[in-house]
């Protein structure tokens, strides 16, 4: 069995070092992958965005699973080429992916089908977006349509600081054709909580919650990232929450999908905030959270590979897709980012004290911007490793997440001190 991997962040290494697990003994590869994932496969220097390249490989190759990372390849119809290609692939096609890859789309299939969101307006010209936030409340939410890094999305606090968003993005063109038509919400008060659902087309099964930590700084201050940091499961998470989004938001959003003709299989990730009324959708992502994933998947007992090919094959219902087994121990996952991040940093500097870090029980390291030269591990992009560690609690968890982070170094490393600090404070606060 040869799995392929497309993408190359921490995601996509807890992706290969799960699946390598699998009983069937698959051999990996990662496209273009990065120094931890070419611990558990082989490397291919090829770019995510080159799918002619990808779909070679795959053929030359005798790939029998492509499971695609990052949402930008999704986007743009890589699973719709495999598949017309006759390769199997995990992933939505092109127009599911809709569902992340336009703001607007995932907006009005939530207004069609009454699933709880923010009330929001969209818009194609500057002046009706103006004109609408001359009449607003404050706060409010302005986002691009498209995909944009994670960038897309901004608080304005005031009518002056709208105007200014609302020039950059639809009039000079900071996010290029995904800021074009922007979305402006009512901003949500409460606190965030990831899902990731495997859906097969009609039918679903949920992995555990997570949550995230977007913020670049301690105390959620600075500017949004990718993700600094993320704990599973989640604090904020009950049994009534999960029937509530069975019932209002997964079947509603499924029946939607069925009547616009849109099949979608694959990793569905709808990030939501827990409002006093209960959980709305914040956004859909169509791909497994970064770092979410690294939090998640070493709480995994069951084999994943199995999972993702019975949600290509519509079987997620099956009884051996059924139950997914979880180890009851919580994960803290604490990304270390380069000095910057998420604007400019620089790159090619020495990381030592993994093996160190590793030794440590129940301690995952996971590489995302990193690559091996020399012999040496150097840092090659803004997120360099997320390590997760499991504890009997949320506090040893996390305790041992910063033990292993004490044993590893590089010049101008950066991260959170308060990954998951929340979690704790909630548990004294309810025995108090
Ligand atoms: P999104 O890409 O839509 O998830 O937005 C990125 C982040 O912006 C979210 O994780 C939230 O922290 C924040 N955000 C998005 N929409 C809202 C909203 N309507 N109210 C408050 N915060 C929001
Ligand atoms: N952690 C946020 C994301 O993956 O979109």
């Amino acid at each position: 069995m040869k799995i392929l991997i497309v993408g190359s962040g921490g995601r996509e290494h807890a992706l290969a070092w799960k699946l390598k697990q699998s009983p069937r003994g698959p051999r990996i590869f990662c496209a273009p992958g990065n120094a931890g994932t070419a611990e558990v496969g082989e490397n291919i220097a090829i770019a995510t965005s080159d799918f002619g390249a990808l779909v070679r490989f795959a053929k030359q190759n005798r790939v029998d699973l492509t499971v695609v990372g990052p949402d930008d390849p999704l986007a743009a119809g890589v699973v719709d080429l495999f598949t017309t290609e006759g390769l199997r692939i995990f992933g939505p096609t092109k127009v599911a992916a809709q569902l992340e890859s336009s703001k607007i789309f995932a907006k009005e299939l939530m207004r069609e089908q009454g699933i709880p969101t923010a009330h929001a307006g969209t818009f194609e010209r500057s002046d009706d977006a103006l004109r609408f936030c001359e009449r607003t409340r404050f706060p409010i939410v302005i986002k691009a349509d498209g995909l944009a890094l994670g960038k897309g999305v901004i608080i304005a606090g005031d009518l002056a600081a709208a105007r200014s968003i609302i020039d950059q993005m639809m009039n000079q063109d900071r996010f290029g054709e995904a800021g074009r038509r922007v979305l402006i919400e009512e901003f949500l008060r409460g606190t965030e909580c990831s899902l990731h659902a495997l859906v097969d087309g009609a039918n679903y099964r949920l992995l555990q919650t997570a949550r995230d930590h977007k913020r670049a700084l301690d105390g959620d201050a600075g500017s949004n990232t990718g993700g600094m940091g993320a704990f599973s499961p989640a604090n904020n998470w009950s049994a009534a929450l999960e029937d509530q989004f069975h019932e209002k938001i997964m079947r509603p959003l499924l029946r939607g999908l069925q009547e616009k003709k849109i099949t979608f299989r694959g990793l569905l990730y709808p990030g939501l905030m827990i409002c006093a009324d209960g959980a709305r959708v914040l956004e859909f992502n169509c791909r497994f959270g970064d770092p979410e994933t690294q939090a998640i998947l070493p709480r995994m007992k069951s084999d994943l590979l199995p999972l993702l090919e019975a949600t290509i094959d519509g079987k997620i219902n099956s009884p051996e897709a059924k139950l997914i087994e979880w180890d009851q121990r919580p994960a803290v996952a604490v990304v270390l980012a380069s000095g910057g991040y998420p604007g400019k940093y620089e790159m090619g500097k020495l990381i030592s004290g993994l093996d160190e870090a590793a030794k440590l029980g129940g301690v995952h390291i996971f590489h995302a911007g990193t690559k091996r030269a020399n012999g040496e591990i150097l840092t090659a992009g803004g997120r360099v490793l997320a390590v997760t560690a499991l504890g009997s609690t949320i506090e040893t968890a996390r305790a041992r997440a910063y033990e292993a982070i004490s044993r590893i170094h590089f010049e101008d490393c950066h991260y959170r001190r308060d990954i998951a600090l929340s979690a704790i404070a909630a548990n004294i606060g309810n025995s108090l």
